[in-house]
């Protein structure tokens, strides 16, 4: 079946004067694992509670599974782990993941949610002696055990330790890989040039990108060639490369350009010192302030 999981069209959000989102239109698939990517306030976390019918569009329309996402969520097996969640004290861990269970049609078996969700040693500690890391796989383990085939994470490692980050990572590959629809949203950039295969950048509740991890390095990713140099170089080095951008700092010379090899040839073919060379690759990071920038100035 070729429906769209997610589908926003024409979406804005107002909160009083702040916009949040605006005119943010994008499809995600079945199947499909996709970061959504943005500094803070960009809107990504609107963006997850319009889908999961928390919030309404103030414009615009949100379909989740082709119907309306506040109707959609009473049917459909979607699980999530939002940023602020509270859990009801003076239950144990297992009773809030037997309740949890009850809510949906077709719920992995207790043994089996807590092993995929890392709590077995878990099960029956209360709630409120959970330490902060704790609370995090109780929370996943949460929005695993329905066994939904839509899952939105919003910022689901923040303060995972990183071998908690990896083993959680490997669950999610997993789940990626069984046709489950991922959408998450994380400041680790890593994280989603590796499990991502779509990256959704909002940007000013814009959507200022929409294309693959390597598709956001390639078309905006530059390498940056930095070495060191007296100051006194920058100018014949700026008429050397005059279509690349050329920055002088503490000592060093920068050079963002598309073609590092070319650069580098033209800098040695004029012996131009490079003490110190470095050059790196496109990052998404790269990517990604790249976008800022040019936003900026628009
Ligand atoms: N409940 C709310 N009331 C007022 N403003 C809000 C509310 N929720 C979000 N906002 C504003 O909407 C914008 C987007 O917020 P949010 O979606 O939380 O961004 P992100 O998750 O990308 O950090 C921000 O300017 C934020 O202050
Ligand atoms: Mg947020």
């Amino acid at each position: 079946m070729a429906q769209d999981v997610i589908s926003f069209n024409h979406v804005r959000r107002n909160f009083g004067k702040v916009v949040a989102l605006r005119d943010v239109s994008f499809k995600v698939a079945r199947g499909e694992i996709v970061a959504l990517l943005g500094p803070n306030g960009a809107g990504k976390s609107t963006a997850i509670s319009l889908v999961l019918g928390l919030r309404a569009p103030s414009e615009g329309r949100v379909e989740v599974l082709g119907a309306d996402s506040r109707a959609a969520i009473t049917r459909a097996s979607i699980g999530a782990m939002l940023q602020e969640t509270s859990l009801p004290p003076g239950l144990k861990v297992s009773e809030l993941l037997v309740f949890q269970q009850s809510l949906y049609p077709r719920p992995l078996s207790l043994g089996a949610a807590a092993e995929r969700g890392r709590v077995a040693d878990l099960l029956d500690l209360r709630v409120e002696r959970l330490s902060g890391g704790q609370r995090r796989r109780v929370l996943f383990a949460l929005a695993l055990c329905g066994n939904p085939e839509l899952l939105l994470l919003d910022e689901p490692t923040a303060g995972m330790d990183a071998e908690s980050r990896a083993l959680f990572w490997r669950e999610m590959d997993e789940l990626a890989d069984s046709g489950r629809t991922i959408l998450f949203t994380t400041h680790y950039l890593e994280e989603a040039d590796r499990h991502a295969r779509r990256v959704l950048l909002l940007q000013g509740g814009r959507l200022a990108a929409d294309g693959t991890p390597e598709q956001l390095r390639r078309g905006t990713g530059q390498s940056t060639v930095r070495f060191s140099a007296s100051t006194a170089w920058a100018e014949e080095v700026r008429a050397l490369l005059p279509d690349c951008r050329v920055d002088v700092l503490g000592g060093a010379i920068s050079v963002v350009t598309p073609d590092p090899e070319t650069a580098l040839r033209l800098l040695m073919a004029r012996d131009v010192p490079l003490e110190g060379l470095e050059v790196t690759a496109g990052s998404l990071e790269a990517a990604l302030l790249q976008l800022r920038e040019g936003d900026g100035e628009r």
